[in-house]
């Protein structure tokens, strides 16, 4: 099924106890240019401002003993409630959610406001999954807490927007080789210790030149990839 064009403007607000973790590396570089030009607003909500008792308590035991503590449903659900709009699309954050993948990333930039949950320690108490729409993971490892899947999938989403990359044809991947992994990329100098750029590279034909990395591009991905093959091929049904 296609998938809908990215949004223009895009809000995100994260729900975590670490906001710094998310904050800083997405302040730099092309993400951080598109929340300076206000194309990407990010904002957090976190938990320990609506704990419960005055320490500030937001984990607990859990319940059938085993070790960890795991995040109170309710402290997570009242940040929630604070960045919560309708329309929002609400997306859990676990390695037991459905693995983030490029369609995804697409499907989730038509979206105009996301809210990103983030647990840590053992994860969150599952009854908050019920205010979830979607339960996502970056892939199969486990990390100390949502927040640097946080980053990955909204670096990912945010470079889908419109403009937000110079060369908007680096997101739009090059028609045929979409799904497939790129073609080698080279720059000066021509030869750099001995080794040589592929002569076509330099030929200035430009038809030559998309045919060499569309043909490099399945060649590396049948010998790295062949699962991808696959991909874009039940796709193009
Ligand atoms: Cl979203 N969270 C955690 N804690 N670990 C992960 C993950 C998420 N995705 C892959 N590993």
């Amino acid at each position: 099924m296609p998938v809908k064009r990215p949004k223009f403007f895009m809000r995100i607000d994260v729900v975590t106890l670490f906001p710094d973790m998310v904050d800083i590396p997405l302040s730099d570089s092309i993400v951080g240019r598109a929340r300076e030009e206000g194309r990407l607003k990010l904002g957090f909500a976190n938990p320990r401002d609506f704990s419960e008792d005055r320490r500030g308590t937001v984990d607990d035991k859990p319940y059938g003993g085993g070790t960890g503590m795991v995040m109170m449903a309710e402290p997570v659900y009242k940040a929630l409630k604070r960045v919560k709009k309708k329309g929002s699309h609400v997306i859990v954050l676990t390695p037991k959610g459905k693995k983030l993948d490029q369609r995804t990333a697409l499907e989730l930039a038509a979206h105009k406001h996301l809210v990103l949950i983030c647990g840590h320690y053992e994860g969150i108490d599952e009854r908050i999954n019920k205010f979830a729409d979607l339960e996502l993971s970056i892939g199969d490892y486990v990390l100390t807490g949502g927040e640097p899947a946080a980053v990955v999938i909204i670096d990912a989403v945010t470079r889908l927007l419109p403009g937000v990359l110079k060369k908007e044809d680096a997101t739009v991947n090059e028609t045929f080789a979409e799904g497939l992994l790129e073609a080698p990329h080279y720059t000066r100098p021509g030869v750099w210790r001995r080794m040589k750029v592929p002569e076509v590279l330099l030929s200035g034909n430009h038809k030559l030149i998309s045919e060499w990395r569309l043909s490099a591009a399945k060649d590396l991905t049948v010998r790295r990839r062949p699962d991808l093959i696959k991909k874009v091929k039940l796709e193009e049904v």
